[in-house]
Formats: structure tokens, C-alpha cells, sequence
């Protein structure tokens, strides 16, 4: 059963129990409060008959009484102490039988109010005249009147019942629409994502837990949408990057092959073969060291340095490389700090950043390494006066392979994996990553480190 049916009908039921309880109740106490106001005028009119008997009990007055009430739709019975009776405006065998076989009463009650199976509902008071003469006064009304009053009214519950009936079955209707439409759309959208159809669009419209829901859906397909774009990219890019350098090497070391070459060509073809080779040896350890860093087999092995003490070799190893370039590398060890690094790690990060600065700036700019350390805050930071990158792209650019350039040329020819492994391996460090860039202007790749000191304590 569909879980809107189900729900439907529940809520259905429930309604149904709770109006059927509530018009019972009411028209229980309609009916007797109905009863009631007749019993009550009946002893009224007894009681007045009574009056009048007390003040004279003559056969006139009797007459009177009995002449009265045949005029009216009750009827009155007088009898004496004994139960016989004077007068009446019934006749004699249609009298009840508790009419005659009274007990003896001090004051007026309700002999009878069974209005569903008697002929009459009726009420007594006793009298006692000036003469001394006692008796009963009966008042007897026909049940016929009340209970054609009471059909009546069952009528008009009956249609009420109906047309509440089916005022509670729209709206059911409509709230189990409101309430399951959201819900019928996120499984039409779950069920899309299991089948690999990440396109789903759930429009968030409320703040309570369906649109939390909805959000969580929606995020999920996005995530998932991002996933399945990233994989894509991801192999597309990787045999792009294995295809252009096997190319080149390919078409080399044919050139190379060739008889009656001569040495100095031949060496050249080797260096780019050699260059080639190694380029794509180091994609496929950047790839290789991404997919430990995935598995979580990744670890780092920390060791208290001095960080001034740690740069400067490397500043040393790349200075000739941007030399070459024409580019300016200056190290300004302002303060120094002492960090826990892994060190090969480390000369990681720093020789990937610096090669960003190499390829990204152009000959005549300056390459800053930094060492700050303001309160506890420690930082390094490599600034160049590169081209910059787009405002736009900043987010982006530690995802793997990405690129600002999409064109994948030989000459400015980084993979896109660079900044994504620095990232991996900052956080491994428990330290923060952050890229500043202005377009043209240049880049800012800026590593920090809070509260060195805790850090000291604990290790000490
Ligand atoms: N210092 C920089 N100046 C300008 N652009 C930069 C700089 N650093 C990175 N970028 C941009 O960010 C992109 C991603 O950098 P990343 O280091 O991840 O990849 P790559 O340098 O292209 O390739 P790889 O480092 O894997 O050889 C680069 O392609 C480049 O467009
Ligand atoms: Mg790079």
C-alpha cells in the first residue's frame, strides 16, 4: 500500500472516531436535555393543578381540570389515597399501570421517562386539600410528540454527520497531498541518484525538518554530482598526461634511432626524451603518493626544527633554477621558529610552491621566502610577482588537476597536481594553507602555524 493511502486512511480513521464520539456525546445530551425541559413543564403543570386542588377540592374544579387538559396534548389523572380514581381525561384502559399501583408519595417526582418504549412519560404530585382529602395528581404526556421531535432531530445530525464527513475527507485529502508531494518527489530524487543520475533539483521551499531534509538530498546529489565530474576529469586528465609525454618520447627516440645522426642532435633528442621520462615519472608519484593520501596508509613522521635552519637549503638548491629564469629569489628569515615537520614532506611543499612561483612569474619579478612569527602565530610564506590568479579560480585551485590555463602545453605544462598534494600535506602537518592572489599583481602562498608553544610544552 502506498504510504500516502496509508496515511490517509489512518488520519482518516482517527477523524472518524473522534467525530462519531463527539456527535454521540452530543446528541445524547440534546436528547436529554429535550426530555428534561418537558418532564420539567409537566411538573409544572402538575403542581398547579395541585395548588388548585389544595385551595378547593370540588367536583367542579376537578371537572375543570380534566376539561383543560383534554384541550391540550397532556393528559391528567386524579386518584385518591386508596388508587381509584376521580377523574381523568384518559380512558380508563389506556392508563398506565404505575398510575394505580403508586406508593404513597410526600412530593412530586417523575414516575416515568422512558420515552423511547412507553406510550407516556409522566409525573406526580401529591395533594392535600382544606377538607382534608388526599390524593394524586398525574400528569401524562404521549412519547409520541418527543420521539417524532427526536427523529427529527437524528435527521438533522444525520446530515450534519455528512457534510462534516465530507469537509474532513477534502482536507485529509489535500493535507496528505501537502504533506507526501515533498516526500514523493525526494524518493523520485533518491531513486535518481541510485541510479547514477545526479541532475536532481529538490526545491527547498520550508525550514522545518522536510526542507532540512530536501537540503541534505540535494547536497548529497551535488556532492555526488561533483564526485562523478571530478572522476571523469580525473582520468580524462591522467591519460592526457601520460599521452603527451609518451608522445614526445616516442617520437625522440625514433628521431634518435635514425643511422647518420649527428651527436649533438642525438643528445638533444635524449635530453627531451630524459626530460620527458622524468616528467613522467614524477606524475606518477604525485599520483601514486595522492592515492596513499586517499587510503589513509598516509602518514608523516614530525621532528622538531628549526625552520630558518630547514629553508635555507632549499632556498640554496632552487636559487640557480630561478636564476636561469631571470627571476629574484630572496629568503628573509625575519624571525625564526621551531615547527614540527617532517622533513621530506615538508621540502615537498615548499619545492612545489616555489615551482608555482617559477612557472607562473617572468623574468625581471622577485620570488619572497619568508619566516614571520606574530604572537603565536608562526608563519612561511613564498610571495611572488607572477601573473597572478583569477579571483574567481582561488577557490578551485587546490583541487587535483586543476588548472587556470586549460591548455596543457609543454611550455607552461604543470599537471594541476601540485597545490592539490601541498594541501593534503599542510593538513597533515596541522598546520593552515592559505593562497592570496591578485591577477597580475601576484601570489602569496602562506603556511601557518598556531600556538607553537603548546606544541614545545608537549613534546618537551
Ligand atoms: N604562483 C602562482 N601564480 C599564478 N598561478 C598559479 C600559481 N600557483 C598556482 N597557480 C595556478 O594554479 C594551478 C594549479 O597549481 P598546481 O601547482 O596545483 O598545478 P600545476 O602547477 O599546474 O601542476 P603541477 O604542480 O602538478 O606540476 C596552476 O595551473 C596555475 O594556473
Ligand atoms: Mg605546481
Amino acid at each position: 500500500m502506498k504510504f500516502s493511502t496509508k496515511l490517509g486512511l489512518w488520519f482518516f480513521i482517527c477523524l472518524l472516531i473522534i467525530e462519531s464520539v463527539s456527535m454521540l456525546v452530543l446528541h445524547r445530551h440534546v436528547v436529554d436535555s429535550l426530555v428534561k425541559e418537558e418532564l420539567d413543564s409537566l411538573l409544572a403543570r402538575g403542581n398547579s393543578h395541585r395548588d388548585v386542588l389544595e385551595t378547593s377540592f370540588t367536583p367542579e374544579t376537578l371537572q375543570h381540570i380534566v376539561l383543560m387538559e383534554s384541550n391540550t396534548d397532556t393528559e391528567v389523572v386524579i386518584i385518591d389515597e386508596n388508587g381509584s380514581v376521580i377523574d381523568s381525561s384518559v380512558q380508563k384502559r389506556n392508563l398506565p399501570h404505575y398510575i394505580i399501583q403508586s406508593a404513597p408519595l410526600t412530593r412530586e417526582v417523575v414516575v416515568q421517562d422512558d420515552w423511547k418504549q412507553e406510550a407516556f412519560i409522566a409525573t406526580v404530585s401529591p395533594f392535600l386539600s382544606e377538607d382534608g382529602s388526599t390524593g394524586y395528581v398525574y400528569m401524562l404526556k404521549s412519547t409520541n410528540s418527543l420521539q417524532k421531535v427526536i427523529q427529527q432531530l437524528n435527521h438533522h445530525f444525520a446530515i450534519a454527520v455528512v457534510i462534516i464527513m465530507f469537509f474532513l475527507l477534502v482536507t485529509n485529502i489535500f493535507l496528505i497531498k501537502l504533506l507526501t508531494k515533498p516526500l514523493i518527489r525526494m524518493k523520485d530524487a533518491t531513486h535518481k541518484i541510485s541510479n547514477g543520475d545526479f541532475s536532481v533539483k529538490l526545491p527547498v521551499k520550508t525550514k522545518d525538518e522536510l526542507g532540512e531534509l530536501a537540503e541534505s538530498i540535494q547536497s548529497l546529489a551535488n556532492h555526488l554530482n561533483h564526485l562523478q565530474k571530478e572522476r571523469k576529469e580525473f582520468l580524462a586528465s591522467i591519460s592526457h598526461e601520460l599521452r603527451t609525454p609518451l608522445t614526445y618520447i616516442k617520437g625522440y627516440a625514433d628521431l634518435g634511432r635514425k643511422p647518420n645522426l649527428a651527436e649533438s642532435a642525438r643528445l638533444e633528442y635524449l635530453n627531451i626524451i630524459h626530460e620527458e621520462s622524468t616528467r613522467v615519472s614524477s606524475m606518477l608519484e604525485d599520483l601514486f603518493e595522492m592515492a596513499k593520501m586517499d587510503q589513509n596508509t598516509f602518514s608523516i613522521q614530525p621532528q622538531r626544527m628549526d625552520i630558518e635552519k630547514f629553508i635555507r637549503p632549499i632556498y640554496e638548491k632552487a636559487r640557480p633554477a630561478f636564476e636561469n629564469a631571470g627571476i629574484h629569489l630572496m629568503f628573509k628569515p625575519n624571525q625564526s621558529f621551531e615547527v614540527l615537520i617532517d622533513p621530506r614532506r615538508f621540502e615537498q611543499i615548499v619545492l612545489n610552491v616555489l615551482d608555482n612561483a617559477l612557472k607562473y612569474s617572468s623574468a625581471g619579478s622577485t620570488t619572497t621566502i619568508q619566516l614571520n612569527k606574530i604572537g603565536n602565530e608562526s608563519s612561511l610564506s613564498i610571495k611572488d610577482e607572477g601573473k597572478g590568479i583569477p579571483e574567481e579560480e582561488i577557490p578551485f585551485i587546490l583541487d587535483r588537476f586543476y588548472r587556470v590555463e586549460k591548455s596543457r602545453s609543454r611550455l607552461t605544462g604543470g599537471v594541476g597536481l601540485g597545490l592539490a598534494i601541498v594541501s593534503e600535506l599542510v593538513e597533515a602537518h596541522g598546520a593552515t594553507l592559505s593562497i592570496n592572489s591578485k591577477q597580475h599583481v601576484g601570489t602569496a602562498v602562506t603556511i601557518v602555524w598556531k600556538e607553537i608553544e603548546d606544541d614545545k610544552n608537549s613534546t618537551d
